[in-house]
C-alpha cells in the first residue's frame, strides 16, 4: 500500500488544498493530511480546529482513503512513523517553489523522504489561506474557496479576534 503525506499548516484548509489532496490520492493508495505547525506563521485556528476543518472538508467531498492527523513534531519523523513513501505538495507559482524548495531539501536530508510537487488547478491558484482570511476580515465573499462549515468558523473567529 502506497502512503503519501500532504502536509501544511492549513489555517484553514481550502478548496486549493482539497485539489492537491485529490491529486495526491490519484498517485497513491492512502493519503495522510498532516496538520503541522509552521514556525514562521501565527495561526488564527488551533491545531485541533485545523484538523477538524480538514476532516469536515474531506468528508463533504466524499474522498476515500484520506485521513487527517496532527504532526506532533518534525514532519520528516512523522513521515517515517506512518511509513509514507513521499510527501506531496501543491505549487501555484514560482513563489511557492521558492518557499517549498528548502523544506523539501531539509526533509530529504533528515529522513530521505522525497517531496513530489503537483500543479494545482489554475482556477484555484488565487486561493491561499492567508488571503481567504484577509478577504473575510474585510467582509468579502469566500464561498467557493473553503467548505461552508469553515466560512462560518472564519467569521466567528474574526469576530472574537476584534473583541
Ligand atoms: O502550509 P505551510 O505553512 O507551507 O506548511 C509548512 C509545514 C507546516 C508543512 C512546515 O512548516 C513543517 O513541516 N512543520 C513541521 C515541523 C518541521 O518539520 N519543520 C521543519 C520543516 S523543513
Amino acid at each position: 500500500m502506497r502512503t503519501v503525506v500532504c502536509p501544511g499548516s492549513f489555517d484553514p484548509f481550502t478548496f486549493g488544498h482539497l485539489d492537491v489532496v485529490r491529486r495526491a490520492r490519484g498517485l497513491s493508495d492512502r493519503v495522510i493530511v498532516a496538520v503541522a505547525q509552521n514556525a514562521s506563521k501565527r495561526t488564527l485556528f488551533s491545531v485541533e480546529e485545523r484538523v477538524e476543518f480538514a476532516r469536515a472538508t474531506i468528508a463533504n467531498a466524499h474522498l476515500t482513503s484520506v485521513e487527517v492527523q496532527q504532526v506532533p513534531g518534525l514532519l520528516a519523523e512523522f513521515c517515517e512513523s506512518v511509513g509514507a513513501e513521499h510527501i506531496v505538495k501543491g505549487l501555484r507559482n514560482g513563489a511557492d517553489l521558492d518557499s517549498e524548495l528548502p523544506m523539501a531539501l531539509m526533509n530529504r536530508a533528515l529522513s530521505g523522504v522525497e517531496t513530489l510537487f503537483v500543479l494545482g488547478d489554475p482556477q484555484l491558484s488565487h486561493v491561499a489561506s492567508s488571503l481567504v482570511k484577509d478577504v473575510a476580515r474585510h467582509g468579502g465573499e469566500i464561498h467557493g474557496m473553503v467548505d461552508p462549515v469553515i466560512v462560518k468558523e472564519i467569521q466567528r473567529a474574526l469576530e472574537s479576534e476584534d473583541k
